[in-house]
């Protein structure tokens, strides 16, 4: 064999090394437990045959505990670039068989190396978390590496999407990197998150509660509101992934990729004429109402298990991508709550930063009352949501379909927080309250005098309703666009969103605003 062939088959074995990460037992025990490889992930999540390695030599250089004498290639996190449907990405992926997945220096600059390769080419960062947290033996150099890591997530944030998907343990301060990201995708049964696990609970709140009690994925999707999504199993979850991938740009400067569609933007979607009833009280699905406009009825829904009474999500019309923000009579009536608010300024802070049109439906009674709210300050909380409508620039669209009470009115992309078009449906009913409660305020000593009060009561709200009850009042001072029949509701936005294709709107020069946080 010539030097030559040595040195090629030296490189040969070295990555055959490197596939293995920390051995062929350790995998075994990954595949026992019901967890892929870094690899074996990576294999799903990516177009076949894209994924492109780098730093497969990289090692660490740690003396002390035995550790010189275990330097596996890669050192536990497998970093590089792939496509998803054609479209380039930034991946890591971190490899439980080495040190349990736990952070070194060398690990921790393998990730931010291709994070800066990220945001110079304007490509997304898919992180896949699968790790026992800072490598203990490193000490500070560790803590450090996710200092570097936060850095990057945060000056990455609004220039390039950042989408977390948390495989296994994650914990410590180690959720901070991915809580910084855009989007946290989770696998029932083998991912947690947490700042401190359940031993340190039970010490310290004497509370006892299971690993996934405390950060499984069904808590945090449904209960903290941490992750926006929660699958059965990996493989959903990185379908999932490459889905969401679909509707979002590769960076903020990117045009918006079009999904091809044979649904037609002049469909009429007659089931939308009787979708509202009758009574004011009774409830609907908006999603059913979303599905019938979107282009194939397809709805690609965001944050489900959480505030339900405000529902957010990407979609496409006509091919073009948008964001989704609506109210949910069929969730408490689709008030606006302090989760719902934060859900909905979250979702619209994405889509503006990454030019993604919103499109509102709404039907809101308004803010929810009560200590609870008041304590736990949906006064701060709420204003994120309207302070995020205000700021946005992208093209902003909305429907009233039937309540658009008090507040609320404002907050949903009002006409004036330069909403660029907004529709109502001929059942819209603009008030600053209900008729009930402004009849009880405005009449009170009247109904009281009369003979016979419950009638007077009823005689005054109807008065009240044929005057507010409906979208005209508004459409005569043109916070009200235009009255449209719901039959022509995707036509209708079809249209608006092709002729505000070429918006160019801003806000004042700042350094940045102060968003009630
Ligand atoms: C070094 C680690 C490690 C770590 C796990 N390992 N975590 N090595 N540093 N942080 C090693 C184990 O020693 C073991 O090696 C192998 O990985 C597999 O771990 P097991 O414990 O056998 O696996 P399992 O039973 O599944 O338990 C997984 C685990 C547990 C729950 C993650 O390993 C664990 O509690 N690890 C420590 C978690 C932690 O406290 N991390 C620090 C968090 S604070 P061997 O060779 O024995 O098989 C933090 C600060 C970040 O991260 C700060 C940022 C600001």
């Amino acid at each position: 064999m010539s030097i030559l062939q040595e040195r090629f088959e030296q490189l040969h074995a070295l990555r055959e090394q490197a596939q293995v990460g920390g051995g062929k037992d350790r995998i075994a025990q990954q595949h026992k437990r019901g967890k892929m490889t870094a690899r074996e992930r990576l294999d799903i999540l990516l177009d076949e045959g894209s994924f492109v390695e780098i730093d497969m030599f990289v090692r660490h250089h740690t003396t002390g505990f035995g550790l010189e004498n275990n330097r596996p290639l890669g050192d536990g996190v497998v970093t590089g670039t792939g496509t998803i449907d054609g479209r380039t990405v930034c991946v890591f992926s971190q490899d439980f068989t080495v040190y349990g997945g736990s952070l070194s220096h060398a690990y921790a600059q393998k990730i931010c190396k291709i994070m800066d390769l990220a945001i110079k080419i304007g490509a997304p960062v898919i992180g896949l978390n699968d790790s026992g947290g800072a490598r203990i033996q490193e000490g500070v150099m560790s803590l450090g590496g996710y200092a570097d890591i936060f850095l990057r997530n945060t000056m990455a944030s609004g220039v390039i999407p950042q989408i977390s998907v948390i495989l296994g343990p994650c914990a410590g301060g180690a959720v901070y990197s991915p809580a910084i990201t855009d989007y946290i995708f989770m696998v029932r049964g083998t991912s947690y998150m947490f700042v401190t696990g359940p031993n340190v609970v039970k010490t310290v709140t004497h509370e006892e509660v299971t690993f996934d009690e405390l950060g499984g994925a069904d808590t945090h999707a449904g209960k903290s509101g941490v992750a926006h999504f929660a699958f059965d199993n990996e493989v959903e979850c990185l379908m999932q992934v490459r889905k969401m991938m679909r509707y979002i740009p590769s960076n903020n400067r990117d045009v918006l990729h079009r999904i091809p569609t044979s649904d037609s933007p002049t469909r009429s979607c007659l089931k939308l004429d009787t979708i509202v009833p009758d009574s004011a009280n009774k409830p609907y699905d908006i999603k059913d109402v979303i599905r019938e406009v979107m282009d194939e009825a397809d709805f690609f829904e965001v944050h489900a298990d959480y505030a339900s009474n405000l529902v957010v999500g990407f979609a496409t019309l006509d091919g073009r991508p948008v964001g989704i923000v609506a109210n949910q009579p069929a969730s408490l009536a689709g008030v606006l709550d302090l989760n719902a608010s934060i859900k909905g300024a979250r979702f619209v802070r994405f889509c503006d930063a990454f030019n993604i049109p919103l499109v509102v439906f709404e039907d809101v009674p308004g803010f929810l009352p009560g200590t609870d709210q008041e304590w736990r300050g949906i006064i701060r909380h709420g204003a994120k949501l309207l302070y995020a409508f205000c700021e946005a620039t992208v093209p902003k669209v909305t429907v009233i379909t039937r309540k658009a009470y008090g507040g609320a009115y404002d907050v949903m992309n009002s006409k004036h927080f330069r909403g660029d078009f907004v529709f109502a449906w001929p059942s819209a009913e603009i008030a600053v309250m209900g008729a009930k409660g402004a009849v009880e305020i405005l009449y009170r000593d009247d109904i009281k005098k009369s003979a016979d009060p419950a009638s007077a009561q009823l005689q005054y709200e109807a008065e009240y309703n044929q005057r507010f009850a409906n979208p005209y009042n508004a459409a005569e001072y043109g916070y009200i666009d235009d009255v449209i029949l719901p039959r022509d509701t995707r036509k209708r936005l079809i249209h608006a969103l092709h002729v505000l294709e070429t918006k160019v709107d801003s806000n004042p020069k700042k350094k940045h605003g102060n968003i009630p946080l």
